[in-house]
């Protein structure tokens, strides 16, 4: 097992610099897609202490909540719907800034104020997404997105 992990000080760049080797030793050499969707919610959310951090898996044409770090969130969302279900309909990461001033933005917990949400994309399609979310608005930038990007192509999908 890996040691405890590194957490790092300095700009957002330099966080996500140090925490994204750390990532890819975590999942060197294991192949188990829900372990390995669980220990980049844990690291991320060890690192940055966001709100809620975790995983939604297409089953069956509809989001299913996967692994998560943070409060219980609702289970399963569909296509479309909020901001998750418009990243799986746009195939693209969504910045929101302030959650209130997206329509139909579903509140899982009353404390987000600002969420990114990146898709697992996979033989060119979306199969899964990653929802960050804050109790701070206007949170997330490209910094993130390039970075939460990078981490999603770290996954290995079965
Ligand atoms: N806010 C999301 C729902 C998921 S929770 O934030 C964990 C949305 O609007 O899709």
């Amino acid at each position: 097992m890996a040691d405890d992990l590194q957490i790092a000080s300095g700009t957002k760049q330099e966080q996500y610099e140090s925490l994204l080797p750390q990532i890819e030793g975590l999942l060197q050499g294991e192949k188990d897609l829900i372990a390995n969707m669980a220990n980049i919610t844990a690291a991320l959310k060890e690192q940055f202490n966001w709100l809620w951090v975790g995983f939604y898996i297409i089953k069956e044409n509809e989001l299913v909540l996967g692994p998560f770090q943070g409060p219980v969130a609702c289970t399963r969302i569909q296509k479309n719907r909020g901001v998750c279900g418009k990243c799986w309909a746009d195939e693209k990461t969504l910045i929101v800034p302030d959650v209130e001033k997206f329509p139909g933005h579903i509140a899982c917990s009353s404390l987000s104020r600002s969420e990114i949400v990146v898709p697992v994309i996979r033989n060119n399609q979306v199969v899964a997404i990653l929802d960050v979310d804050s109790v701070s608005l206007d949170t997330f930038d490209e910094t993130d997105r390039q970075y939460l990007e990078k981490v999603i192509s770290m996954l290995n999908w079965p």
